[in-house]
């Protein structure tokens, strides 16, 4: 598929050779938030294994993440910001909560949280994404830490942009916020290290129908 065409580029490698040089309208991403994230979750179900065991730990989640490279561009938005918090200036601040009433307070976080630049607002959105209980993409999951398109959607959303313009997301993963950005006309450029969440976010572009040549 001729990615480029159609405005959105894909890279498989090392974001932190892209950092300096990228042009975009806005960054939107999910980095590894610097928490060395167990991401084999049949820790939680006695040992019994399922599609959401991922052995392999998501690549630099073992060191502290460092925000500092993105605070050139205009619009940003950062997820699992609480854990690099200490390290980004005031801004606004961005909740999903992704559990039912009654299952608040029950077992592990029940929200999630973004760092975006400028301003000083708490915003939230109600999304179920807990376990198998799911409001969307209720099939396998493709990620170890994977987030709902419709996030990302809301995302975008908020950052007001202009029709056509280009969203970077260096920490690409599966691609939600690709899926996001071409649903609502955007622009793309994707990097992601790990050969095998690469492999996972072309084959989501490619089966979105609007791209069908
Ligand atoms: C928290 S996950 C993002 C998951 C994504 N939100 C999703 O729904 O699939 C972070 C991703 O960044 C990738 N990554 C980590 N360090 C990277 C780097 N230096 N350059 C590019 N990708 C990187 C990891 O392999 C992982 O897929």
């Amino acid at each position: 598929m001729d990615w480029k065409s159609r405005g959105i580029e894909l890279h498989h490698g090392d974001c932190r050779d892209w950092l300096d040089s990228v042009t975009a309208d806005a960054v939107i991403t999910d980095p590894p938030y610097g928490i060395a994230h167990n991401t084999n979750y049949t820790r939680f179900t006695g040992g019994l294994s399922d599609h959401r065991n991922f052995e392999t730990p998501i690549a630099g989640d073992d060191e502290p993440f460092d925000p500092s490279p993105f605070m050139r561009f205009k619009k940003v938005i950062l997820w699992g910001a609480n854990c690099f918090s200490d390290r980004l200036p005031m801004g606004t601040w961005l909740v999903w909560c992704k559990r039912r009433d009654n299952q608040i307070g029950t077992f592990m976080s029940d929200c999630e949280v973004a760092w975006q630049k400028g301003g000083h607002g708490v915003y939230l959105h109600r999304h179920i994404w807990n376990g198998f209980d799911r409001e969307s993409e209720r099939g396998k999951t493709i990620h170890p830490t994977q987030k709902p398109v419709a996030l990302m959607r809301w995302c975008i959303e908020r950052l007001k942009l202009k029709p056509g313009s280009t969203i970077f997301d260096p920490y690409m993963g599966s691609a939600p916020v690709a899926q996001a950005a071409i649903e609502l006309g955007h622009r793309y450029i994707g990097i992601e290290k790990d050969a095998k969440h690469f492999a996972t976010a072309v084959k989501r572009i490619e089966s979105l129908n609007m791209l069908a040549a």
